[in-house]
């Protein structure tokens, strides 16, 4: 298989209180937009230059439940200041009845949009039918997604989890569980786990281990020992790193996320599996982002023809529901006895069957084609639109997950974004705008968030120069 990356150079730089009952919303107050402006928000900022200083007044709905929220939940979210309420395909509404597209997908998450009418036929039919039993008993729509997730990737069997931290956690005992019982000599078992630069695997203990920012992790230390980061794309340290009787598994990201959108080659991945294979490690890719359609591969690592011992995925399987699931080679499986993990709610029928409902659409290759035209037609609109301007170093990504790497700090622009109607994420050191948007979407929307992200550059220079 052809490694399809896609990278677009600009510049030669490489590399509960009940507070749903407290508000009421007002569709009615949406604004229509003039001729000329993207057709997207009720309020598109007239002069982007100001960026978030003409944000517009927080109103006293939004105003409650920002206030209830400070003082009832822990303060670990820096929430940009807006109430969602209602979502529909691409669009979101806040409280106040202003529109906003969607190039979120509340963090790579929904990708049939909000409401999807076959997701929500599945949703409420399985609720009506039966949502929890507990792994204690058999169910079939854990059963029927277990035989549809075999038989569309490398993997043997799976298990499920509730996120996408689990996922690894799992996938990390699952490792050592592997090396132990696959390992003759004692004094030779290997304990240890690489990971790599920029990347972001989850906040639980162990999956926080193997994610790089020292910030996420330094105020918990200490967290799981035995972590050695290598520069992402470094075949030759990776190679030197990877050791019999040392290394349990290798932790890679097919294409980062969190850590900027940096993709991996098929030659990476494949002097991974090498040296994994020669020192007895396991490969394990962390598709919680970038895996399930959006990269317009079912699997991200499909574009690189190199299989893994393991997966973890999570995100988008469910619609919005919470899953996580390894998947893994029978090999590996086999090293897993009753009790060794388990979980009280994972793989509970009702974000099985909401998952179902999800393959049904991705898994189709009409879809995913999309997605990949969808993907070279965003990135060619981007260069075009914003490729003449000086903080703009590079555009890069593979189909609906795309990058556009800054020379400054990314949150005026995400800010002014926001005021304008669209919503976009940051990544990498803040100095990344991330668009995962749901793989639904038009191409006149892409074109509308395109244009968006142009009209408000100038917020750039405004913050360069306050
Ligand atoms: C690649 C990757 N792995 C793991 C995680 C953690 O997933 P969750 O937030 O569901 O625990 C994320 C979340 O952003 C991610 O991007």
């Amino acid at each position: 298989m052809s490694n399809s990356l896609q990278t677009i150079h600009i510049s030669h730089i490489s590399p509960p209180a009940d507070l749903p009952r407290l508000f009421k919303s007002d569709k009615g107050r949406r604004i229509s937009l003039g001729a000329g402006i993207p057709k997207i928000s009720s309020c598109l900022v007239t002069d982007p230059r100001q960026g978030s200083a003409s944000a517009k007044p927080v109103t006293r709905e939004s105003k409650e439940v920002m206030d209830t929220e400070r003082n009832v939940l822990v303060g670990t979210y820096a929430r940009a200041p807006v109430v969602i309420e209602s979502g529909k395909g691409c669009k979101l509404y806040d409280v106040d009845g202003k529109e906003y597209l969607d190039m979120t997908a509340g963090i790579a998450v929904n990708s049939l949009g909000h409401g999807d009418p076959d997701w929500v036929n599945a949703v409420v039919e399985q609720a009506s039918t039966l949502t929890h039993v507990s792994n204690v008993y058999y169910s079939i729509p854990q059963v029927t997604l277990g035989k549809r997730l075999v038989e569309c990737s490398f993997a043997d069997r799976v298990f499920f989890t509730n996120s996408g931290t689990e996922a690894n956690e799992a996938a990390i005992k699952f490792a050592r569980k592997f090396q132990r019982f696959s390992c003759a000599d004692k004094k030779l078992l290997a304990t240890e786990f690489i990971a790599f630069t920029n990347s972001f695997h989850g906040r639980t203990m162990g999956a926080l281990a193997l994610t790089s920012k020292e910030q996420y992790r330094s105020p918990f230390e200490p967290v799981m020992p035995g972590v050695t980061f290598i520069e992402y794309g470094n075949s030759e340290e990776a190679i030197k790193a990877i050791q019999p009787g040392k290394t349990a598994a290798v932790f890679v990201e097919p294409i980062q996320g969190e850590g900027g959108i940096y993709s991996a080659t098929k030659d990476f991945l494949q002097a991974l599996r090498t040296a994994c294979d020669n020192a007895g490690a396991l490969l394990v890719y962390d598709e919680v982002q970038c895996g399930l359609g959006r990269t317009g591969h079912l699997w991200a690592h499909e574009a690189f023809g190199v299989a893994p011992d393991m997966m973890t995925l999570a995100k988008p399987l469910a619609g919005g529901l919470p899953i996580g699931v390894v998947l893994t080679t029978e090999r590996v499986a086999a090293a897993i006895s009753s009790g060794d993990h388990g979980s009280t709610f994972a793989g509970g029928p009702l974000v099985c069957h909401a998952a179902l409902a999800i393959l049904d659409k991705i898994q189709n290759s009409i879809f995913l084609a999309g997605v990949t035209r969808k993907g070279f037609y965003l990135k060619d609109l981007l260069l075009k639109k914003l490729g003449g301007n000086p903080h703009v170093k590079e555009v890069r990504g593979f189909g609906l997950i795309v990058g556009i790497e800054l020379d400054v700090q990314a949150s005026p622009l995400v800010n002014a974004c926001r005021e304008a109607g669209l919503l976009v994420l940051t990544a990498g050191k803040g100095n990344v705008v991330r668009l995962v948007p749901p793989l639904i979407i038009s191409e006149t929307e892409l074109e509308q968030a395109a244009e968006v992200l142009s009209a408000c550059l100038p917020a750039l220079d405004a913050n360069a120069s306050s």
